[in-house]
Order: structure tokens, then C-alpha cells, then sequence
């Protein structure tokens, strides 16, 4: 997805923003100099000895992963620190999700940020090996982190190996297994667990795979502490989070919001007026279709998503405009996702393809559609769960929101009406 990028907060509210992007420039990364202008320097940047003070203020800071589950950062920190081999990091820059551009963002304007949280959470495991892990398509940011560790070399910066790593570009590319499987030369697919990559990953060593706005976060909270941290976001969630916010909108781009902001405020910034809006895709393609009434009596954390069943996910937010018609939409985007399915479980090969087929018959219309909604009600309970990683279970809640807030349009596709006059396309990725 190509957006631009809002280095200015959504609210006046949040006058501590943005920090993951603080003095980013439009047009090109902060150089080494003007990072450490910008952050100060971290003593603790450069790989030291393993040690358990960071993840002690990882885990007060509360910060989970934002590449898509949110689990607590500090607890794999944990985990890959007690393992009983050298561990390799893997930061996680494939970001295979169309809609969003949140990590390319980061990667494009604060190379360093990223790479002292590389640095600093390897020091913290006791690896003496790390990789920035991108989507072979990603040429430029690949270029800039390229540029970006030659100018720490030149400063003698970091103790500890970082190379940048491609793997093929795919929805399920960025799944931490499907790296690791790829990082060993095989296909970018997901591979059955166990082993987890904190027991077996990257050369047969314990490997912790984190995302890199996770790791951007963990470098400020070593320079400025968890309290810091903490003085944004909600006690449950705390900090910031970059959301990519595209669709029927007036100034798409990557936004830094403080957690739990409105998603009224966020909408009166970016979209303008939301009564044009029939509903949102919160959280990308493993996402949740929420009415836009709804949505906007909520705030972004999961505690208030998760009563519209849905989550921040990947943190990207895809706004419908009333003239499109949304079962027409989503269908496009489970096809996609059938399409990119790995291609080797089950519930991908059978369940994905019929899934895809009968929301087409429900999105063209007519007597074809009016079955098709127990049928995919029947094949959705067959696929959840079912697969080696989550992908079915991901399309499978697409499915089911669509299902639930498109439900006018669905009885009206069964009489063989649409009312979508306009089409507006969700991005559906790099072609492979
Ligand atoms: C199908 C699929 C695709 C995924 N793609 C990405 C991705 O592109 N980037 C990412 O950071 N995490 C992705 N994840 C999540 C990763 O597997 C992993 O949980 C994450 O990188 C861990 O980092 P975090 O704890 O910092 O969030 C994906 C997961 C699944 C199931
Ligand atoms: S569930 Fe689907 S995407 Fe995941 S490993 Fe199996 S075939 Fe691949």
C-alpha cells in the first residue's frame, strides 16, 4: 500500500507525539547523527552482555507486539534469554498485510530507532547474531536499512552482526515461522509448531522474532523508562501505536496515536465527515468489519474492540464509503487471501477456495447468493483451528464479520439487488 505519512498527531490531545517518528523528515531517514540529535544516545545501544535490566523495564512498561497477536514482549524477551543456546533476533520488517504501511514507514524514516531495538533486545537474549527481516519487494526501505548499518559500521556502533534478509514477498510470508522456514533456505511458509522459533528457529538456534515497531519501542523505553512509556495509552495498554488508515479517506498515511484514542478523533482527522462511511476493516485482512456508528463509540485498544469482536490486529483501519457495497469488497479480499494461502494444509486448500467461491456467488447476487450464506456458515466451523498457523482462522473472522454488518446487503443480494454504485478497492498486495 503506498500512503504517506502524518508525522503530526491525530489530536491536539496527544501533545506527546509522535514518538516513533519524532523529527522524521518527509523525504529521506534521519541520518545516525540526527538520531542521536533527536533521541540522545543509549549507552546500552551497542550490543552488551546478557542481562536481565531491560527486559525488567520491558515488562514494567507493559509493552506487547505490534505485529498482529500483542503478546507481552517482555515474556518472550524471557523466554529466548533462558533458552540454552546462543540465540539469533530476527526483527520483523516483511509486513506482507496490503493495507498496511506502518512498518515500511518506520523503516523509511527511523532506520536507527529500529536498529538500536535490534541491538538492545539482543543484548538483553545474549545473541550475537541479528537480521531485519524484509519483503523482497520492499526495495527501497531495504536500500535505506542497507545505508543505515553502514553508517553504524563507520562508527564502530554495534557489537553484534545485523544483516538485512528477503524473503519472497506474501500475505503469509511475515509469519514467524515462514521467515525462519525461508531464513533456512526453504519456502516462505509457515511450519508446524512445535517447535516455537524461542525453542528451534534460524539455523536450528532459539530465535526471538519480533516486530519492528516492537523493537522501535523497546529502544525508547531503554533510553527513557517505563513510566515514560507509560504516560500515553491506557494502564492495560499503554504507549503508542502506529496505524495505517486508508479507504474512503481524506489524508491517508501512518498515524502515531496514543492507545485508547477515539476512534471518533481519529476519523474527524484522517476521513472528515463519517456519516459517508458504511463501516470500517479494523485491524487488515485478519480484521474485523465494524459499523461505523459502532466504531465510532470506541476507542483503539482491545479492551473496547474486542466488544465490536474485533482487535487492533495489524493495526491498519480500511474506511468503506456508503456508495461502495460491501460484500463486493470483502469478496475480493477473501479470494485474495485463499490465493495466498500456503497452499499446504487442509483448511487452506479445500476450505479457503469454497469459502472464497460461495462469498462470490453471494457478492455477484441472485439465486446463486441465496444459499450461499448457510453454506459458508458451515464451512467456516470447518476451518477454524484446523490450520498449521492462523491464516484460515484470520479469513475466517473477514468472513464473519462481513456476514454480520453487511447483513441488509446480504438479504438484498438474495433478491438479486446491490446497492453499491462505486467501487473502492482494497489494495490486494504486490503480485508475486
Ligand atoms: C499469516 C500471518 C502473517 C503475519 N505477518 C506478519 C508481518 O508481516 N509482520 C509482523 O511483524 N508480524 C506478522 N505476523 C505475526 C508474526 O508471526 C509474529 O507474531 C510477530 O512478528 C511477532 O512480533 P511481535 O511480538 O513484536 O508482534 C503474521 C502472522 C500470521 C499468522
Ligand atoms: S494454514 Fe494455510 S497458510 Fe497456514 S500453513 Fe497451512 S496452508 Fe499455509
Amino acid at each position: 500500500m503506498s500512503s504517506s505519512t502524518e508525522l503530526a498527531p491525530p489530536t491536539a490531545a496527544a501533545a506527546e507525539l509522535p514518538r516513533l517518528l519524532a523529527g522524521a523528515l518527509a523525504d529521506r531517514p534521519l541520518s545516525l547523527e540526527e538520531h542521536f540529535d533527536r533521541y540522545g544516545a543509549d549507552r546500552q545501544t551497542a550490543g552488551r552482555s546478557r542481562s536481565g535490566e531491560l527486559i525488567e523495564l520491558v515488562a514494567a512498561a507493559g509493552l506487547t507486539g505490534r505485529g498482529g497477536a500483542g503478546f507481552a514482549t517482555a515474556r518472550k524477551l524471557r523466554a529466548v534469554a533462558d533458552a540454552h543456546a546462543r540465540p539469533v533476533v530476527v526483527g520483523n520488517g516483511v509486513e506482507g498485510e496490503p493495507v498496511s504501511d506502518k512498518d515500511k514507514a518506520l523503516l523509511r524514516h527511523t532506520p536507527h530507532l529500529v536498529l538500536d531495538g535490534v541491538a538492545l533486545a539482543a543484548g538483553a537474549v545474549g545473541a550475537r547474531t541479528a537480521i531485519v527481516a524484509f519483503a523482497a519487494g520492499a526495495t527501497h526501505e531495504i536500500a535505506v536499512m542497507r545505508a543505515a548499518l553502514a553508517e553504524r559500521e563507520r562508527h564502530d556502533i554495534d557489537r553484534i552482526q545485523i544483516r538485512v534478509a528477503r524473503v519472497p514477498d506474501g500475505f503469509v510470508a511475515g509469519e514467524e515461522t515462514a521467515i525462519i522456514h525461508s531464513l533456512n533456505g526453504g519456502p516462505a511458509t509457515p511450519t508446524l509448531t512445535p517447535p516455537r522459533p524461542f525453542e528451534r528457529g534460524v539455523g536450528g538456534a532459539p530465535t526471538l522474532v519480533q516486530n519492528v515497531e516492537t523493537l522501535a519501542h523497546l529502544a525508547l523505553i531503554s533510553r527513557f523508562g517505563p513510566r515514560w512509556f507509560r504516560s500515553i495509552g491506557t494502564a492495560a495498554e499503554p504507549g503508542s501505536a502506529l496505524v495505517t488508515v486508508g479507504g474512503a479517506v481524506a489524508r491517508p498515511g501512518v498515524y502515531e496515536v496514543p492507545l485508547g484514542l477515539p476512534v471518533a478523533d481519529l476519523l474527524a482527522w484522517a476521513v472528515g465527515p463519517p456519516e459517508s462511511l458504511t463501516a470500517l476493516l479494523v485491524g487488515g485482512y485478519f480484521g474485523t468489519w465494524v459499523a461505523a456508528e459502532q466504531a465510532l463509540r470506541l476507542r483503539l485498544i482491545d479492551a473496547d474492540l474486542a466488544s465490536a469482536g474485533a482487535s487492533l490486529g495489524a493495526r491498519a483501519i480500511f474506511a468503506l464509503p456508503r456508495s461502495a457495497c460491501g460484500l463486493v469488497e470483502s469478496a475480493h479480499v477473501i479470494r485474495y487471501l485463499a490465493d495466498e494461502s500456503a497452499g499446504q494444509c487442509g483448511p487452506c486448500v479445500h476450505g479457503l477456495d469454497a469459502i472464497a467461491g460461495a462469498f462470490e456467488r453471494l457478492a455477484r447476487g441472485g439465486r446463486d447468493a441465496a444459499g450461499a450464506p448457510a453454506q459458508l456458515k458451515r464451512w467456516l466451523g470447518q476451518v477454524k483451528g484446523r490450520g498449521a498457523c492462523r491464516h484460515p482462522d484470520g479469513a475466517a473472522r473477514l468472513v464473519e464479520s462481513a456476514l454480520r454488518v453487511f447483513g441488509a446487503e446480504v438479504e438484498l443480494h438474495a433478491r438479486g439487488r446491490c446497492q453499491g454504485t462505486r467501487r473502492a478497492p482494497l489494495p490486494l498486495g504486490r503480485a508475486r
